[in-house]
């Protein structure tokens, strides 16, 4: 986290430059979701292409699925997420104020989900000291009906998480694909939790985006594979310009492990409530397909040249959340400098996630200025997502762009229609060089 970051102050530079909004926020809002504007998409859209493109596009043995949000239930039941995907709930009798007691009790982190949570021995509420109800387990899967009959029979989940829509087409994509072991199955989708206490902005929300990958691997060489993922995952992080300082990774302690994992690593982020999970990497084993192949009595298995025998793979699943992620690289983006008696907001992002790559400024909005200007900007919307900004004085234009992260900006001055060139100026620095407006392309490129 930058160390002038505070929570209050990304919620607020989200509202006001339309990266998140509080979802119906007309009728009073709804807990736990959100809206992403036209900056948040962009910046949503860039994290889920840079996970792509490292975990897929880069790799030979990782391809791409797109899985429906609701599924067969016996999925449910499979995975066990009917039977253990709960949160112990307690209820304060005089506020009525709700809380997830394993976090009252400290018994696990706030990030972590307490699938196995202990009972808590706080007695008290919190907020105002009233007395609490004794812990109720709370599945945390969202329910519907398919069809027009509301009953048992038609009872279906909003997925909690991607990853079964993956185990359920295994075979699918073993088949279609030829491939061989270690092959992973990649997928970025919605997911849902009826969460007791969503909070903390996009951190923890009721509906949120997943980027996960299965990796299945021969048993015997998952725990080498979980290694290269962990590492592979920790170094995108650094690669996309998040701080060393405020990544690290942490393995899980065995009684804070989920239900079907038999070891997990976390790469936690340091927001300002502290280390919290960004992603989870887990050896799932064979966990998954084993309890597939029984509840659909398919074979999910895998025919092992080398040894000639059917093997059931193992899974080292690396799962991050996407609005968590954006969360914490617009936290870690986040930096105000003095500059001449001012204050200046900057998001110092990574140029592949900033959502505007070049705004494109005339100088003022003479007459003169606007044609060159309107030519650059048809030039280069063609290749970036950019921005053309001719409101208000040039200085309070540039402090707009710095506040959104944009890499570069590119002036229209009344030298340009003299000299044919513009003046490229980079957010971080402030240097600004002039570029001949033939050229400008490569030089943006260049940069970019
Ligand atoms: N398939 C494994 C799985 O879903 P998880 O630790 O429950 O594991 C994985 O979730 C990631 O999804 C987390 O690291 C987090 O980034 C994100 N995530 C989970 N619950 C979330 C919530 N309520 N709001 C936002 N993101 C969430």
């Amino acid at each position: 986290m930058s160390t002038k970051a505070t929570v209050e102050k990304l919620v607020s530079l989200c509202k006001r430059r339309g990266f998140v909004f509080q979802s119906s926020e007309i009728y009073g809002g709804i807990g736990g979701f959100w809206d992403y504007g036209p900056l948040g998409v962009e910046l949503k859209n860039n994290i889920k292409q840079a996970w792509w493109k490292a975990v897929v596009q880069e790799r030979d043995d990782v391809v791409g699925q797109d899985a429906a949000i609701v599924m067969n239930p016996t999925v449910w039941r499979a995975s066990g997420h009917l039977d253990t995907f709960a949160d112990p709930m307690v209820d304060c009798k005089e506020c009525k104020k709700r809380f997830r007691a394993d976090e009252l009790a400290g018994a696990v982190p706030a990030s972590a989900h307490g699938h196995e949570a202990e009972a808590a021995k706080v007695t008290r509420c919190p907020e105002c000291g009233g007395e609490l109800t004794e812990p109720r387990m709370f599945n945390l899967m969202f329910r519907t009906y398919v069809g027009p009959v509301e009953d048992d029979a038609s009872t279906a989940y909003l997925r909690p998480e991607t990853a079964q829509g993956i185990f359920v087409n295994f075979a699918n994509i073993l088949t279609t694909t030829r491939k061989k072991l270690p092959l992973g199955i990649a997928q970025i989708g919605k997911a849902f939790r009826n969460e007791i206490t969503p909070g903390n902005f996009i951190f923890r929300d009721r509906e949120f985006e997943q980027m996960e990958i299965e990796y299945f691997v021969k048993p015997g060489t998952d725990e080498q594979w979980h290694q290269h993922w962990v590492e592979e995952r920790y170094n995108w992080y650094l690669g996309l310009g998040m701080r060393k300082e405020n990544v690290r990774v942490r393995q899980l302690d065995s009684e804070e492990l989920a239900h079907y994992a038999k070891d997990t690593y976390e790469i936690e982020y340091l927001f300002p409530m502290g280390w919290s999970e960004l992603e989870g990497i887990a050896n799932r084993t064979d966990f998954d397909l084993r309890r597939h192949a029984e509840f659909s009595g398919r074979e999910l298995e895998y025919f092992d040249e080398e040894s000639g025998e059917h093997i059931v793979p193992y899974v080292i699943e690396p799962s991050a959340g996407v609005d968590r992620l954006l969360m914490a690289f617009l936290m870690d983006a986040y930096d105000e400098e003095e500059v001449r008696g001012e204050t200046r907001v900057i998001l110092r992002l990574h140029k592949d996630l900033a959502p505007i790559k070049v705004a494109v400024l005339p100088l003022s909005r003479n007459e003169k200025l606007v044609p060159p200007a309107r030519e650059v900007w048809a030039t280069v919307r063609k290749q970036w997502m950019s921005q053309y900004d001719d409101a208000q004085s040039i200085g309070r234009r540039y402090r707009r762009q710095d506040e959104v992260g944009t890499p570069l900006c590119v002036t229209i001055d009344f030298d340009t229609l003299e000299d044919k060139a513009v003046t490229i100026r980079e957010r971080d620095s402030m240097e600004q060089v002039r570029v001949p407006i033939a050229g400008l392309v490569d030089a943006l490129r260049e940069r970019l």
